[in-house]
């Protein structure tokens, strides 16, 4: 087990490269396997999400080979099969694009219920209903999903309830080979979305509208191996963004698609940050002192819910009262508690969290509750007095890629360290 330690009180100075999209990447690494020859993926990001994907499907048989730090051959000829029932399954939650996949690939499929944050209930019931209505029989005994095309998926027209980025990723994934035309209605927007149809249309499918609220795909009978470059991360992005202005830095974020981040760039100006700009890049600075604000996250393009808990450390020091409404989990705020060990005034009820600023943040020691409170933790730390402990460290790893070593070459006093498995108990006693 490993902790953070993180001194405070060093404002961010330099320029930072955003990495490939976890949430992209997730997806489309799956998706490979539905080719009938090797697909070349680039801009792939070294997190463990990705390495517990690859680790997957080097199990079922696929030769996955590295040919630098961020590009992967992945050939999948060799799998016959997609079942997933062991550990990896659960230890994320990307595993249940398999259950897509393998519907596409060979008419069925059984995967373990898939693990992840704990944002509140997670349930698959879109994705199921996406897959039934494509002609499929899907069963959860035992926490294992399972899915059986029997004589082929047929198109069909879906209207899901609610504006899912994993239903709607599943059902393109499994409707891309079925008989006909598919229609998806009420569909997440997410440039992920976008990111995974794209590679699909590469690989040969023929998807189109993904980005609007609707999603037409005509089936084919093959997909051939592609070579792609996945977008950006815009929550990595917005997590540099938001620590440069916390620190009152100056931090050149490089290699962004900006459209992707125009909700997170708007609110950031609003709450302080001095943001211009370029076509691949964006410097952001603080402009005087952090001012309050309320925001509410709902699916892109609105404030996107993984970014509430980094947006929230500058609420936390911010002049005046912000309210945050979440509107995708019903336990997004499970990190208050560690804010308030840092000096915060954070109170949550339900999905409502109000913050009310204070001068400043103070050191403590605190967890990470999920990958994305764990970025916050680090920005908290960066800018409180003292030297703040933060465990959970896996938390991050999961979603960014040498986070520590990013923030080290900004300037930041923030080191790892490894400690016995009962540290965070140990210290949390003192
Ligand atoms: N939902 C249902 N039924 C379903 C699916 C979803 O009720 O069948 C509900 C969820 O409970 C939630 C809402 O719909 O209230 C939206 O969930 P969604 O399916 O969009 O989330 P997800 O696909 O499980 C992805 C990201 C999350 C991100 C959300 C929302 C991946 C692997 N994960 O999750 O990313 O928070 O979309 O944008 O793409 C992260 O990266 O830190 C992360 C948690």
């Amino acid at each position: 087990m490993e902790k953070l330690v993180v001194t405070g009180g060093r404002p961010l100075q330099g320029t930072v490269e955003i990495g490939g999209a976890k949430n992209a990447a997730v997806a489309i690494i799956p998706a490979t396997l539905i080719a009938d020859g090797p697909c070349v993926l680039e801009n792939v990001p070294t997190i463990s999400d990705v390495s517990v994907l690859m680790e997957i499907m080097e199990d079922m048989g696929a030769e996955v080979h590295a040919m630098s730090a961020h590009s992967y051959v992945i050939d999948s000829r060799d799998i016959s099969s997609c079942e997933i029932i062991n550990e990896n399954a659960r230890r994320m939650r990307a595993s249940y694009y398999f259950l897509g996949v393998g519907l596409s690939k060979f008419g069925k499929a059984s995967v373990a219920l898939p693990g992840g944050c704990d944002l509140g209930e997670r349930p698959i019931d879109q994705h199921l209903k996406a897959f039934e209505a494509l002609g499929a029989t899907a069963v959860v005994k035992d926490d294992v999903v399972h899915v059986d095309a029997g004589s082929g998926l047929k198109g069909a027209h879906i209207f899901f309830d609610i504006v899912s980025v994993g239903a709607t990723i599943n059902a393109m994934l499994a409707a891309v080979k079925a008989e006909g035309r598919t229609i998806l209605e009420n569909v997440a927007k997410e440039p992920h979305i976008v990111d995974v149809a794209n590679f699909l249309n590469m690989m040969g499918a023929d998807i189109r509208g993904a980005g609007t609220d609707v999603i037409k795909i005509r089936g084919v009978s093959r997909l051939r191996g592609a070579q792609y470059f996945i977008i950006p991360d815009q929550i990595e992005a917005g997590t540099f963004i938001a620590a440069a202005v916390a620190t009152g830095g100056k931090v050149t974020v490089d290699n962004i698609t900006p459209k992707h981040l125009e909700t997170i760039i708007s609110r950031m100006r609003e709450v302080g940050g001095e943001i211009s700009v370029d076509e691949e890049s964006l410097t952001v600075s603080r402009n005087g002192v952090l001012c309050a604000t309320n925001v509410r996250t709902m699916p892109h393009p609105g404030f996107p819910t993984d970014m509430v808990p980094q947006f929230s450390v500058l609420l936390t020091m911010a002049e005046g009262t912000s309210v945050i409404t979440e509107g995708i989990w019903s336990n997004r705020f499970r990190y208050a508690e560690e804010l308030r060990k840092m000096g915060a005034s954070f109170s949550v009820d339900g999905k409502i969290a109000t913050i009310n600023g204070v001068d400043k943040l103070h050191a403590a020691t605190v967890m990470s509750t999920d990958l994305r409170a764990g970025a916050a933790m680090v920005i908290a730390g960066l800018c409180a007095e003292g030297t703040t402990e933060v465990y959970g460290v896996e938390y991050i790893d999961r979603g960014y890629e040498d986070f520590v070593g990013k923030l080290g070459k900004l300037g930041a006093d923030i080191k790892r360290v490894e400690v016995p498995d009962n540290a965070f108990a140990a210290a949390s006693e003192v």
